[in-house]
Protein backbone atom coordinates (compact mmCIF):
# COMPACT_ATOMS: atom_id res chain seq x y z
CA UNK A 1 0.00 0.00 0.00
CA UNK A 2 1.34 3.31 -0.72
CA UNK A 3 -1.16 7.05 -0.61
CA UNK A 4 0.38 7.49 -4.80
CA UNK A 5 -0.22 3.88 -5.94
CA UNK A 6 -2.53 1.27 -5.85
CA UNK A 7 -2.03 -2.22 -4.93
CA UNK A 8 -5.00 -4.23 -4.90
CA UNK A 9 -3.87 -6.81 -1.50
CA UNK A 10 -3.94 -5.98 2.02
CA UNK A 11 -0.63 -6.61 3.61
CA UNK A 12 0.87 -5.80 7.09
CA UNK A 13 1.39 -2.23 7.98
CA UNK A 14 -0.57 -1.20 5.61
CA UNK A 15 -3.28 1.81 6.44
CA UNK A 16 -6.46 0.60 5.71
CA UNK A 17 -10.23 2.24 5.82
CA UNK A 18 -12.74 0.23 7.51
CA UNK A 19 -15.79 1.63 5.87
CA UNK A 20 -19.14 1.23 8.18
CA UNK A 21 -21.45 3.55 6.02
CA UNK A 22 -20.64 7.05 4.42
CA UNK A 23 -20.91 8.80 8.22
CA UNK A 24 -19.04 6.07 9.62
CA UNK A 25 -15.45 4.92 8.67
CA UNK A 26 -12.19 4.93 10.11
CA UNK A 27 -8.27 4.41 9.90
CA UNK A 28 -6.69 0.98 10.81
CA UNK A 29 -2.73 -0.24 11.13
CA UNK A 30 -2.91 -3.55 9.93
CA UNK A 31 -0.61 -5.75 11.99
CA UNK A 32 -0.40 -9.68 12.95
CA UNK A 33 -2.34 -10.58 15.15
CA UNK A 34 -4.06 -7.71 15.77
CA UNK A 35 -7.83 -6.83 16.08
CA UNK A 36 -9.91 -4.08 15.83
CA UNK A 37 -13.23 -3.89 17.61
CA UNK A 38 -16.77 -2.74 15.49
CA UNK A 39 -19.96 -2.27 16.50
CA UNK A 40 -20.48 -5.60 14.54
CA UNK A 41 -17.61 -7.18 16.73
CA UNK A 42 -14.57 -8.01 16.25
CA UNK A 43 -11.99 -7.95 13.09
CA UNK A 44 -9.34 -10.12 13.15
CA UNK A 45 -6.28 -8.79 11.06
CA UNK A 46 -4.23 -12.18 10.15
CA UNK A 47 -7.18 -14.02 8.91
CA UNK A 48 -10.05 -10.95 8.12
CA UNK A 49 -7.77 -8.85 6.28
CA UNK A 50 -4.14 -9.71 5.57
CA UNK A 51 -3.98 -11.26 1.96
CA UNK A 52 -7.47 -10.33 1.09
CA UNK A 53 -8.32 -7.82 -1.65
CA UNK A 54 -8.72 -4.46 -1.27
CA UNK A 55 -12.93 -4.02 -1.40
CA UNK A 56 -13.34 -6.74 0.08
CA UNK A 57 -16.79 -7.08 2.42
CA UNK A 58 -15.32 -8.80 5.70
CA UNK A 59 -17.56 -10.55 8.53
CA UNK A 60 -16.74 -9.49 11.67
CA UNK A 61 -17.05 -11.88 14.98
CA UNK A 62 -20.92 -11.03 15.53
CA UNK A 63 -21.94 -12.04 12.42
CA UNK A 64 -22.39 -8.12 10.82
CA UNK A 65 -20.09 -6.93 7.84
CA UNK A 66 -17.71 -4.08 6.65
CA UNK A 67 -15.75 -3.14 3.51
CA UNK A 68 -11.98 -2.41 3.87
CA UNK A 69 -10.77 0.38 1.68
CA UNK A 70 -7.76 1.51 -0.22
CA UNK A 71 -6.98 4.68 1.06
CA UNK A 72 -6.79 7.81 -0.42
CA UNK A 73 -5.69 11.63 0.06
CA UNK A 74 -9.74 12.11 0.39
CA UNK A 75 -10.65 8.97 2.29
CA UNK A 76 -7.86 10.48 5.01
CA UNK A 77 -8.66 13.34 5.17
CA UNK A 78 -12.38 12.55 6.06
CA UNK A 79 -10.10 10.01 8.47
CA UNK A 80 -7.22 11.74 9.96
CA UNK A 81 -6.90 12.13 13.93
CA UNK A 82 -6.63 16.08 14.04
CA UNK A 83 -4.28 17.73 15.57
CA UNK A 84 -5.57 21.38 13.85
CA UNK A 85 -8.22 22.90 11.82
CA UNK A 86 -7.66 21.29 8.16
CA UNK A 87 -8.38 21.55 4.40
CA UNK A 88 -10.99 19.43 3.15
CA UNK A 89 -11.48 18.41 -0.54
CA UNK A 90 -13.42 21.21 -1.72
CA UNK A 91 -10.85 23.35 -1.11
CA UNK A 92 -8.22 21.39 -1.94
CA UNK A 93 -9.74 20.49 -5.25
CA UNK A 94 -9.99 24.10 -5.90
CA UNK A 95 -6.44 24.76 -4.78
CA UNK A 96 -4.59 22.13 -6.41
CA UNK A 97 -5.94 23.38 -9.62
CA UNK A 98 -5.53 26.93 -9.52
CA UNK A 99 -2.26 26.37 -8.27
CA UNK A 100 -1.58 23.94 -11.34
CA UNK A 101 0.00 21.52 -9.68
CA UNK A 102 0.67 18.33 -11.84
CA UNK A 103 3.55 15.96 -11.62
CA UNK A 104 6.84 16.89 -11.14
CA UNK A 105 5.50 19.86 -9.55
CA UNK A 106 8.03 21.13 -6.19
CA UNK A 107 5.91 22.91 -3.86
CA UNK A 108 6.52 24.62 -0.14
CA UNK A 109 3.71 24.81 2.03
CA UNK A 110 3.27 25.77 5.61
CA UNK A 111 1.86 24.83 8.41
CA UNK A 112 1.82 21.32 7.94
CA UNK A 113 -0.79 21.57 10.71
CA UNK A 114 -2.25 17.60 10.04
CA UNK A 115 -1.33 16.53 6.95
CA UNK A 116 -4.59 16.67 4.66
CA UNK A 117 -3.63 19.26 2.32
CA UNK A 118 -0.17 17.58 1.93
CA UNK A 119 -1.07 14.10 1.24
CA UNK A 120 -3.54 15.68 -1.36
CA UNK A 121 -0.14 17.97 -2.83
CA UNK A 122 1.83 14.76 -3.06
CA UNK A 123 -0.59 12.35 -4.61
CA UNK A 124 -0.65 15.06 -7.64
CA UNK A 125 2.99 15.49 -7.76
CA UNK A 126 4.47 12.23 -7.70
CA UNK A 127 6.34 10.30 -8.81
CA UNK A 128 9.04 13.20 -9.75
CA UNK A 129 7.96 16.18 -7.66
CA UNK A 130 8.86 17.02 -4.45
CA UNK A 131 7.17 18.97 -1.23
CA UNK A 132 8.93 21.06 1.02
CA UNK A 133 6.20 21.56 4.04
CA UNK A 134 6.96 23.64 6.76
CA UNK A 135 5.73 23.13 10.48
CA UNK A 136 7.20 25.51 13.64
CA UNK A 137 5.29 23.08 16.45
CA UNK A 138 7.15 20.32 17.01
CA UNK A 139 5.17 16.87 17.74
CA UNK A 140 3.22 18.36 15.05
CA UNK A 141 6.16 17.71 12.34
CA UNK A 142 7.04 14.69 13.89
CA UNK A 143 3.39 13.23 13.88
CA UNK A 144 3.43 14.69 9.93
CA UNK A 145 7.13 12.44 9.31
CA UNK A 146 5.80 9.38 11.10
CA UNK A 147 2.64 9.25 8.88
CA UNK A 148 4.25 10.36 5.11
CA UNK A 149 6.71 7.41 6.42
CA UNK A 150 3.77 4.73 7.20
CA UNK A 151 2.14 6.02 4.31
CA UNK A 152 5.38 5.36 2.15
CA UNK A 153 5.31 8.71 0.29
CA UNK A 154 8.39 9.96 2.80
CA UNK A 155 10.90 10.63 0.21
CA UNK A 156 8.80 12.82 -1.86
CA UNK A 157 8.41 14.89 1.02
CA UNK A 158 10.81 17.24 3.16
CA UNK A 159 9.46 18.35 6.92
CA UNK A 160 11.27 21.24 8.19
CA UNK A 161 10.65 22.52 12.19
CA UNK A 162 11.03 26.44 12.03
CA UNK A 163 9.06 30.05 11.79
CA UNK A 164 8.12 30.25 8.26
CA UNK A 165 7.24 34.04 9.07
CA UNK A 166 11.50 34.36 10.04
CA UNK A 167 13.22 31.58 8.13
CA UNK A 168 11.04 30.65 5.18
CA UNK A 169 11.02 27.42 3.57
CA UNK A 170 14.57 26.86 3.45
CA UNK A 171 15.01 26.70 -0.47
CA UNK A 172 15.52 29.63 -2.95
CA UNK A 173 14.74 29.38 -6.41
CA UNK A 174 13.10 26.07 -6.31
CA UNK A 175 9.58 26.04 -6.29
CA UNK A 176 6.48 26.08 -9.06
CA UNK A 177 3.68 27.08 -6.13
CA UNK A 178 3.30 28.19 -2.57
CA UNK A 179 0.37 27.04 -0.50
CA UNK A 180 0.36 29.16 3.14
CA UNK A 181 -2.17 28.04 6.02
CA UNK A 182 -1.06 30.40 9.09
CA UNK A 183 -2.47 33.11 10.74
CA UNK A 184 -0.20 36.04 9.32
CA UNK A 185 0.54 35.25 5.67
CA UNK A 186 1.24 38.19 4.91
CA UNK A 187 4.37 37.87 7.20
CA UNK A 188 5.51 35.01 4.90
CA UNK A 189 4.97 36.45 1.20
CA UNK A 190 8.38 37.70 0.79
CA UNK A 191 9.56 34.11 1.61
CA UNK A 192 7.24 32.89 -0.59
CA UNK A 193 8.22 35.36 -3.42
CA UNK A 194 12.32 33.82 -2.82
CA UNK A 195 11.14 30.40 -2.62
CA UNK A 196 9.48 30.39 -6.41
CA UNK A 197 11.55 29.77 -8.82
CA UNK A 198 13.27 32.76 -10.73
CA UNK A 199 10.89 32.03 -13.93
CA UNK A 200 7.98 32.29 -11.48
CA UNK A 201 5.26 30.29 -10.59
CA UNK A 202 1.62 30.23 -8.18
CA UNK A 203 1.26 31.13 -4.75
CA UNK A 204 -2.36 30.57 -2.57
CA UNK A 205 -3.14 31.62 0.97
CA UNK A 206 -6.02 30.07 2.94
CA UNK A 207 -7.49 32.62 5.05
CA UNK A 208 -10.95 32.38 7.66
CA UNK A 209 -10.96 36.26 8.43
CA UNK A 210 -11.51 38.98 5.68
CA UNK A 211 -9.56 40.93 7.20
CA UNK A 212 -6.17 38.63 6.69
CA UNK A 213 -6.96 38.37 3.23
CA UNK A 214 -6.80 42.47 2.51
CA UNK A 215 -3.35 42.27 4.54
CA UNK A 216 -2.39 39.28 3.02
CA UNK A 217 -3.05 41.00 -1.04
CA UNK A 218 -1.32 44.30 0.00
CA UNK A 219 1.84 42.48 0.94
CA UNK A 220 1.68 40.03 -2.45
CA UNK A 221 0.92 43.42 -4.32
CA UNK A 222 4.03 44.85 -2.46
CA UNK A 223 6.27 42.46 -3.51
CA UNK A 224 5.11 42.41 -7.37
CA UNK A 225 2.66 39.66 -7.71
CA UNK A 226 -0.15 39.84 -10.33
CA UNK A 227 -3.57 38.22 -11.18
CA UNK A 228 -4.57 38.92 -7.50
CA UNK A 229 -8.27 36.82 -6.94
CA UNK A 230 -9.87 36.08 -3.91
CA UNK A 231 -12.73 33.15 -4.57
CA UNK A 232 -14.48 31.52 -1.97
CA UNK A 233 -16.05 27.49 -2.29
CA UNK A 234 -19.26 26.11 -0.86
CA UNK A 235 -20.31 22.54 -1.80
CA UNK A 236 -23.77 21.82 -2.32
CA UNK A 237 -24.55 17.82 -1.11
CA UNK A 238 -27.78 16.70 -2.50
CA UNK A 239 -29.47 13.20 -1.12
CA UNK A 240 -31.65 11.08 -3.74
CA UNK A 241 -35.09 11.24 -2.06
CA UNK A 242 -38.64 9.48 -3.64
CA UNK A 243 -41.23 12.19 -3.05
CA UNK A 244 -44.90 12.48 -2.85
CA UNK A 245 -47.19 15.14 -3.63
CA UNK A 246 -50.79 15.21 -2.92
CA UNK A 247 -52.55 16.24 -5.81
CA UNK A 248 -55.09 19.27 -5.06
CA UNK A 249 -58.80 18.21 -5.56
CA UNK A 250 -60.35 21.15 -7.99
CA UNK A 251 -63.98 19.87 -7.74
CA UNK A 252 -65.20 18.33 -10.81
CA UNK A 253 -65.38 19.80 -14.12
CA UNK A 254 -68.60 20.62 -16.70
CA UNK A 255 -67.47 17.24 -18.21
CA UNK A 256 -67.48 14.97 -15.36
CA UNK A 257 -63.91 15.25 -15.07
CA UNK A 258 -61.81 15.66 -11.99
CA UNK A 259 -60.35 19.38 -12.31
CA UNK A 260 -56.98 18.27 -12.14
CA UNK A 261 -56.37 17.20 -15.21
CA UNK A 262 -53.90 14.26 -13.98
CA UNK A 263 -54.64 10.64 -14.40
CA UNK A 264 -56.20 9.45 -11.02
CA UNK A 265 -55.16 5.78 -11.15
CA UNK A 266 -57.19 2.90 -9.76
CA UNK A 267 -60.09 5.60 -8.41
CA UNK A 268 -63.03 6.58 -10.18
CA UNK A 269 -63.62 10.35 -10.73
CA UNK A 270 -66.44 9.78 -8.34
CA UNK A 271 -64.07 8.48 -5.69
CA UNK A 272 -61.89 10.93 -6.17
CA UNK A 273 -64.24 13.65 -5.01
CA UNK A 274 -65.26 12.28 -2.04
CA UNK A 275 -63.70 13.70 1.07
CA UNK A 276 -64.00 10.38 3.00
CA UNK A 277 -60.94 8.75 0.68
CA UNK A 278 -56.94 9.25 0.48
CA UNK A 279 -56.29 12.15 -1.29
CA UNK A 280 -54.50 10.93 -4.72
CA UNK A 281 -50.87 11.01 -4.34
CA UNK A 282 -47.80 11.27 -7.21
CA UNK A 283 -44.44 10.02 -6.46
CA UNK A 284 -41.12 10.90 -7.99
CA UNK A 285 -37.25 10.98 -7.40
CA UNK A 286 -35.53 14.28 -6.70
CA UNK A 287 -32.22 15.41 -5.55
CA UNK A 288 -32.94 16.98 -2.03
CA UNK A 289 -30.18 19.54 -1.18
CA UNK A 290 -29.04 18.62 2.62
CA UNK A 291 -30.88 20.69 5.40
CA UNK A 292 -27.57 22.24 7.26
CA UNK A 293 -25.17 23.04 3.97
CA UNK A 294 -21.24 23.29 5.05
CA UNK A 295 -20.79 26.86 5.95
CA UNK A 296 -17.69 28.91 5.28
CA UNK A 297 -14.29 27.52 5.48
CA UNK A 298 -12.15 30.16 4.13
CA UNK A 299 -11.07 32.90 1.46
CA UNK A 300 -8.59 31.34 -1.13
CA UNK A 301 -6.27 34.11 -2.45
CA UNK A 302 -4.22 33.13 -5.75
CA UNK A 303 -1.83 35.29 -7.37
CA UNK A 304 1.43 34.72 -10.05
CA UNK A 305 5.14 35.56 -9.45
CA UNK A 306 6.18 36.67 -13.32
CA UNK A 307 9.61 36.93 -14.36
CA UNK A 308 9.26 40.26 -15.30
C1 LIG B 1 -4.63 25.26 10.24
S1 LIG B 1 -3.17 24.37 10.43
C2 LIG B 1 -2.80 23.80 8.79
C3 LIG B 1 -3.69 22.66 8.38
C4 LIG B 1 -3.26 21.99 7.08
N1 LIG B 1 -3.42 22.88 5.94
C5 LIG B 1 -4.06 20.71 6.85
O1 LIG B 1 -4.78 20.64 5.82
O2 LIG B 1 -3.98 19.79 7.68
C6 LIG B 1 -1.95 25.64 10.63
C7 LIG B 1 -0.61 25.11 11.09
O3 LIG B 1 0.36 26.12 10.86
C8 LIG B 1 1.29 26.11 11.89
N2 LIG B 1 1.89 27.46 11.90
C9 LIG B 1 1.29 28.63 12.23
N3 LIG B 1 2.13 29.68 12.07
C10 LIG B 1 3.29 29.16 11.60
C11 LIG B 1 4.55 29.71 11.25
N4 LIG B 1 4.76 31.04 11.36
N5 LIG B 1 5.54 28.89 10.83
C12 LIG B 1 5.31 27.55 10.72
N6 LIG B 1 4.15 26.96 11.06
C13 LIG B 1 3.15 27.74 11.49
C14 LIG B 1 0.48 25.77 13.13
O4 LIG B 1 1.30 25.19 14.13
C15 LIG B 1 -0.53 24.77 12.58
O5 LIG B 1 -0.10 23.45 12.74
Amino acid sequence: MSFIEYGDTIKEGDTAIVFLGHESMFPVKVQHGGKTQTKYGVIRHSTDLIGKKYGSKVTCSKGGWVYILYPTPELWTLNLRHRTQILYSTDISLITMMLELKPGSIVCESGTGSASLSHAIIRTIAPTGHLYTIEFHQQRAEKAIEEFEEHKVGHLVTVKTQDVCKNGFGVTNVADAVFLDIPSPWEAVGHAKLALKHEGGRICSFSPCIEQVQRTCLALEEHGFTEITTSEILLRVYNVRTISLQIPDLGKTADGNSSTGVDGGNLSNEDALCPNLPQETIQFKSGVPLKEMVGHTGYLTFATKNLF
